[in-house]
């Protein structure tokens, strides 16, 4: 009896403990008002986006200043997260993998423009893994009330918090000409932030520019990738976002019965269990672990699935049947596979993940 009570308390001390030590972040971080200016993507403007940028890494947007945006969202691994799932303001532990942010542009921005689609797709109207959010503006509140992620759970308590930080005043007076903190100003500061996020600087953009030929290798990787495997019929690596016209979502056979049913889960039709976005496959040589719930640690588990791993679930995608309508299974030989993620190794943006325009404008000491 008495150890139980022993465990009891050193349990309990450690518990203390630790989420003490979460709580109370003692690095200082200082933030100098000289930053490179991030440039917006829709107007010559930058303090805009700048302010964004700084919002996007400051831990004061969550409840006890312990996560930012990009605590999740790190730069070096083109915005997504090394982990399954990430650890948000409590450690809790976000349900899905974090998503790599790049080439998103949101409509809101135009909201009072008329503006003629450039063409079908062009806007990414689909946020998340399951597409539930649709406005850029609107979703990048959502990690903030976010009972896992930084857990407000009313947006006036952070217009008030941020109110009190002085490099606020300066940089609201810059962007919007007065010093008043609104969610509004800050949805539009955040979402003009991660629409600058461009990547447009791999070694796969420079061939395509006929700059720099691609090797024998990741040749080989790219027409196996298009043509023998039929990747390319959803990944559309040449559209800035990855899917331009093969539709949004897919179902991959990753089960064949899905624990979190995605898209399905949103329209609450049996029809969707199991789709999730078609993901960009840019920069994906740094974003692992792998799908939307991270279940893949490397590029070569992926390989396997489609290989040989292909559930058979109901709403399993045509492109991955056989024309008897059972899951394709394609062996594809070891070869293959390496010329393959020889391939998407060249989706790489090595500029983009150094990029001083969107690093951390904190400097901790
Ligand atoms: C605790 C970790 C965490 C924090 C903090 C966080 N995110 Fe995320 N983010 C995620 C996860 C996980 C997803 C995927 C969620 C899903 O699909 O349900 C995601 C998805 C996104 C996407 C969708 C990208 C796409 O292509 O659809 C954007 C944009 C984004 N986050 C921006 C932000 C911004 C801006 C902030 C700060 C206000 C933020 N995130 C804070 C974990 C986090
Ligand atoms: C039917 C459409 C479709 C086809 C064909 C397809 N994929 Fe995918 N791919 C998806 C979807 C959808 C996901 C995300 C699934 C999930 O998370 O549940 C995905 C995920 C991935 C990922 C992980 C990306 C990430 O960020 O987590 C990689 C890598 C990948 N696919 C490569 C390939 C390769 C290589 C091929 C060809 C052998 C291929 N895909 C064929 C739809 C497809």
């Amino acid at each position: 009896m008495k150890t139980n009570y022993a465990l009891l308390l050193f349990a309990a001390i450690a518990l203390l403990g630790s989420s003490c030590a979460f709580e109370e972040d003692n690095s200082v971080r200082t933030l100098t008002l000289d930053l490179p200016q991030t440039p917006d993507v829709y107007t010559t403007g930058t303090h805009l986006p700048t302010l964004g940028r700084v919002l996007f890494y400051d831990r004061k947007l969550s409840l006890n200043n312990s996560v930012a945006c990009a605590s999740c969202h790190k730069q070096t691994l083109a915005f997504a997260d090394n982990v399954r799932f990430s650890e948000g303001f409590e450690r809790k532990l976000t349900t899905r993998n974090s998503m790599p942010i790049q080439n998103i542009l949101g409509r809101s921005h135009f909201d009072s423009l008329v503006v003629i689609d450039p063409m079908p797709g062009f806007f990414q109207n689909f946020l998340f893994w399951d597409g539930r959010e649709h406005d850029l503006k609107t979703m990048v509140m959502k990690p903030i009330v976010n009972h896992v992620e930084m857990g407000f759970t009313d947006l006036s308590e952070l217009e008030t918090k941020l109110g009190r930080v002085p490099y606020y005043e300066t940089l609201f007076e810059k962007a919007f000409g007065d010093r008043t903190i609104t969610e509004e100003r800050i949805a539009l500061a955040i979402s003009s932030f991660v629409q600058s996020i461009s990547s447009q600087q791999t070694r796969f953009d420079r061939a395509a520019m006929n700059n720099e030929p691609l090797s024998a290798l990741e040749q080989k990787g790219r027409s196996l990738f298009t043509t023998v495997y039929d990747c390319n019929s959803c990944h559309q690596v040449e559209s800035p976002h990855g899917y331009l016209h093969a539709g949004v979502f897919a179902n991959i056979g990753l089960e064949a019965n899905y624990q979190d049913n995605g898209l399905g889960e949103v329209t609450k039709n049996s029809f969707d269990n199991g789709k999730f976005k078609i993901p960009s496959l840019r920069n994906v040589a740094l974003t692992a672990p792998y799908m939307h719930d991270g279940r893949f640690e490397t590029l070569d588990d992926v390989m396997e699935h489609y290989s040989h791993g292909i559930a058979n679930h109901p709403n399993l995608d045509h492109r991955l049947k056989t024309e008897k309508g059972t899951p394709r299974v394609m062996e594809i030989p070891d070869s293959d596979k390496d010329a393959i993620i020889a391939f998407l190794h060249t989706l790489t943006d090595y500029q983009m993940i150094t990029d001083k325009k969107f690093s951390d404008p904190f400097k901790v000491e």
